[in-house]
């Protein structure tokens, strides 16, 4: 596994400002870094996993941070399978509080137990500190302006008609 090789693996349900930074912040850390959407099988999904990524795509163009970054999904098996796959050897979380502190600690041991990858915790701008993917999903879904959470891309797609009325 090459330590110079890192995943960001999340939901991306919408990408958010806060996922944008983070993944930023990890490309300019290591060589080659792979943005992975993954299914969670916990969670009740707003976007079909094509969108994301296309949605994910955009956003880091428009953030100019494109240049080592793939972006890519993984819907079977452990997502260990795909770092070995591309040879990764560290995964990167965003932590934004002590509860994404205790929803990550057991998953980075059991994944370093699967895998020998390390799991290495980035903290955003504190902006971000309390954007949620699925807070975007409750305003979005609710009629609210998400456009001060996500990035551009993101906010016209969930909200096309605002874009026209200000244009
Ligand atoms: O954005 P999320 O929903 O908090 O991301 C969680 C995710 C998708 C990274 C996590 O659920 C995950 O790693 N799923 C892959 C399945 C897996 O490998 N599970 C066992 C190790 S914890």
């Amino acid at each position: 596994m090459n330590n110079r090789i890192a995943v960001v693996p999340g939901s991306f349900d919408p990408p958010t400002l806060g996922h944008i930074d983070v993944i930023a912040r990890a490309a300019s850390l290591y060589d080659e870094l792979h943005v992975l959407v993954v299914h969670n099988p916990d969670k009740q999904a707003m976007l079909p996993i094509a969108q994301r990524l296309t949605l994910l795509e955009q956003s880091i163009a428009e953030a100019g941070i494109g240049e080592n970054i793939i972006v890519a999904s993984w819907s079977v098996g452990l997502l260990v399978d795909y770092a070995e796959d591309v040879n990764a050897g560290v995964l990167i979380k965003g932590i934004r509080s002590q509860v994404d502190v205790a929803y990550e600690t057991p998953m980075a041991i059991v994944n370093r137990h699967l895998a020998h990858v390390e799991t290495v915790f980035l903290l955003p701008d504190p902006s971000h500190a309390l954007v949620s993917s699925s807070l975007v999903r409750q305003v979005a879904a609710l009629g609210g302006d998400v456009s001060p959470f996500v990035p551009g891309p993101v906010a016209r797609f969930l909200d096309p008609g605002k874009d026209s009325i200000e244009s």
